[in-house]
């Protein structure tokens, strides 16, 4: 999908969005078009029962009179006080999914917000290419059979502004972001087949053309360095694992970097504490914080952010087999703590510990976190709308959550403390990897990364719920989310960007 901004005039062909405010107000373009049709448009707002003007209420009028256009969409804005950066990009998402499914193929969008709205004309055109930008993403390239009226028919989208050239300026970012977003999809959404530790390594070696600095380290450089609790999880397949470091230098040189870690398991079969068939095909995306990261680094480098970061991601196959660990089986982290693993399905916190261990030892960051596929307790402590944070920092947790809030990208906090950590006590090592029952599923999980942090500023977010989705959302349309990379651009930008 092309996008362009430009000054208002009725186009020839194709479709015309225009916004009417609740109770009914239409905005100028809407009055203009209504003139136009000679009165059409208030006829069919009118005329329509359940069309208030609330807030992503859409009444089309198709084949509109005294015009040659194919239809104009009357789109309900809401109240003007409410119209904010997060409602316009939700408008454009749903704008984007309602012309694809009427196959239109090109479009413009004239919703005036005017100056009762919050934001500048400029940044709500901006808002709403990125809102339709985000919603058209699709992962096609396995559909080989599909029918034309099955794809997604909107090839241009002009931007209607009052002021173009500041809309294409506000776009540039976002536009960074919305890209960043897709490549994260594209490497979430990715069969375990084809994607997996070294292909993976290979994809995140490409952030290299964007000036990124990748080191890959494999399984002897791994050996080398003692990390012997992500190397047993990967010791059952065939493929051999990797770690990933990225690096963005464009804050001040020699400055302690921020740090994001992910966690990267290609395919979580549970090894030899195997998973139920049922749903297991959904264990490709175990790698969703991983992609999270890998696209972060892409989308800092892409825009050039006045800052240093860190992005390090453990990548591992786990399978069952003859090489695979076994449970009960005790092996030494690169911290020098030994680990019974109880269960080989408790296995990203085998891999983050290593790297968590690893990146404050090499970097010693300003900061740390985390993100992981980590527990199926999430899902039934939050569902699908809110991930986990757990952090041994206030302040953190607070900006982390803040950020969430502003992109649209929940996060609820949950505790950590000592109590719970002493359930992770060995018997018969330093830690346990799993309690030895369900209670605080989560917390255990971060309990247990917690032994590898040292006293830096970490937070950990468990977005096994958030990291896919199975249904469609303005700006998310079902599948891998992404989920992590506009929070932590955001959280980035806000606090870590000022010279
Ligand atoms: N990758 C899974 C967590 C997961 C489950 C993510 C469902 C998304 C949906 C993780 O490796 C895992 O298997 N965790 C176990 C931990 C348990 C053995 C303590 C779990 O949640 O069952
Ligand atoms: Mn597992
Ligand atoms: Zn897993």
């Amino acid at each position: 999908m092309k996008i362009s901004f430009a000054e208002f005039s009725v186009p020839q062909s194709g479709a015309v969005v225009v916004g009417v405010w609740e109770e009914r107000v239409l905005t100028g373009p809407a009055r203009q078009l209504d003139e136009l049709t000679g009165g059409a448009v208030a006829r069919a707002v009118a005329a329509a029962p359940r069309f208030r003007g609330k807030k992503s209420d859409l009444l089309p009028i198709i084949g509109p009179p005294n015009l040659s256009l194919g239809r104009i969409v009357v789109v309900g804005l809401g109240k003007p006080e409410a119209a904010d950066a997060r409602l316009v990009e939700d408008l454009g998402g749903a704008l984007v999914a309602h012309l694809n499914s009427a196959g239109e193929t090109t479009a413009t969008f004239a919703v005036d917000l005017g100056d009762a709205a919050k934001l500048q004309p400029a940044e709500a055109a901006a808002r709403l290419a990125f809102g339709a930008e985000l919603r058209a993403y699709r992962f096609d390239k396995y559909r080989t059979t599909q029918k034309p009226e099955q794809k997604p028919s909107l090839a241009r989208l002009t931007v209607a502004s009052e002021a173009p050239g500041a809309a294409k300026a506000a776009y540039r970012a976002l536009g960074a972001t919305a890209e960043a977003v897709a490549f994260t999809r594209d490497l979430v959404s990715e069969p375990a087949n084809t994607l997996y530790p070294e292909t993976l390594a290979e994809r995140a070696a490409a952030l290299r053309d964007f000036g990124v600095e990748v080191e890959v380290l494999d399984d002897e450089r791994m050996k080398a360095l003692g990390m012997g609790a992500l190397l047993g999880v990967g010791q059952g397949s065939v493929r051999p694992s990797r770690v990933v470091v990225m690096q963005h230098g464009g804050g001040v040189p020699g400055a302690a970097p921020l740090a994001f870690i992910g966690k990267g398991v290609t395919f979580d079969t549970g090894g030899i504490s195997i998973k139920p068939a049922a749903g297991m095909g959904e264990m490709k995306w175990d790698m969703a914080g991983a992609g999270v990261v890998i696209g972060l680094m892409r989308l800092l480098a892409r825009r050039e952010a006045k800052v240093n970061a860190v992005g390090i991601v453990g990548l591992v196959e786990n399978m069952p087999s003859g090489t695979a660990q076994r449970p009960g089986d005790i092996v030494k982290s690169m911290s020098g703590q030994t680990i019974e693993v109880l269960n080989t399905d408790a296995e990203g916190r085998l891999v983050l510990a290593d790297v968590l261990w690893y990146c404050q030892d090499r970097f010693k960051p300003k900061l740390m976190v985390d993100l992981a596929t980590l527990t199926g307790a999430v899902v039934v402590a939050l569902g699908h709308d809110n991930a986990a944070v757990f952090a041994n920092d206030d302040r953190l947790a607070e900006r982390l959550i803040a950020a969430g809030k502003a992109v649209g990208e929940h996060l609820w906090r949950l505790p950590l403390g000592d109590s719970y950590d002493r359930a992770i006590d060995s018997d018969a090592a330093d830690v346990k990897n799993i309690a030895g029952d369900r209670a605080a599923g989560s917390i255990i999980g971060a309990q247990f990364l917690q032994r590898f942090v040292n006293k830096v500023p970490w937070a950990h977010l468990d977005i096994a719920g958030v990291a896919w989705s199975k249904k469609d959302a303005p700006t998310v349309p079902k599948g891998a989310t992404a989920f992590g990379v506009r929070l932590l651009d955001r959280f980035i930008g806000t606090h870590y960007e000022k010279d």
